[in-house]
């Protein structure tokens, strides 16, 4: 990557406090690009998380583009729903839909940025025909469905074949990774590609939310 390239951070709100959910994102928001937003249904993934009632509630506390990650079985159901709520980009899993296109194009009908994710046991390569169709594709490093996993190292390869892919062909596509990033794990994966990355327990988890994310900013080197 160049070096004016930029890293986006999205914190991902599963890891923050839900009873002052206002004052996490206050901690955050000059310092992060989107908010990262974990909708799990129970049923692609073996739990629960938040849904349109709690998109609602806090579309009206910030600015910051609110990147939804659809962790559910029947994604195209749910498109206008989420669109509706507030989300700015949608991003669903490849897993869970006939006709990734289909999926792609309702969200762009609504005027939202489509993202298509890929579970870690997916062959990276069945995205490779929607790169051209999506405004970010989201490379899963854990197992969907829980906060604070341990990074998965085989992402890293899987995120230097989609970023190949990428720029084979110019696109400015955003390449995603979700899941155990730190600073320990930050650099690994940005150097294989990733300018997007989305972070739960080490911002949230963090005494200072802001600072995690400044140490992140300053250990990589764009
Ligand atoms: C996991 C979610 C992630 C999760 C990441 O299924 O998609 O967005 O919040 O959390 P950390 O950064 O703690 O691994
Ligand atoms: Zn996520």
């Amino acid at each position: 990557m160049g070096k004016n390239s930029e890293l986006y951070i999205a914190p991902s709100i599963l890891a923050a406090d839900f009873g002052h959910l206002t004052d996490s994102i206050k901690q955050i928001e000059s310092i992060s690009d989107y908010l990262h937003i974990d909708v799990m249904d129970g049923h692609y993934v073996p739990n629960i998380s938040v849904g349109v009632p709690v998109i609602k509630s806090i579309r009206s506390q910030t600015n910051l583009p609110f990147d939804v990650h659809l962790m559910i079985t029947n994604p195209l159901t749910f498109i206008q729903t989420f669109a509706e709520a507030g989300a700015d980009l949608i991003s669903f899993h490849i897993e869970t839909v006939d006709d990734p296109l289909e999926a792609i194009s309702q969200i762009h009908s609504f005027g939202k940025r489509a993202g298509i994710a890929i579970h870690p046991d997916t062959d990276i390569e069945k995205v490779f025909p929607y790169l051209h169709a999506v405004e970010l594709v989201l490379v899963m490093s854990v197992r969907p469905g829980f906060g604070g996993q341990r990074f998965m190292n085989e992402a890293i390869s899987r995120i230097a074949l989609v970023r190949e892919k990428l720029d084979s062909c110019k696109s400015d596509v955003l390449l995603s990774v979700d899941g155990g990033i730190s600073e320990m794990t930050a650099p690994l994966v940005i150097n294989a590609g990733a300018n997007h990355l989305v972070m739960g327990n080490f911002i949230f988890g963090a005494e200072d939310p802001a600072d995690a994310i400044r140490r992140i900013r300053s250990c990589v080197t764009l």
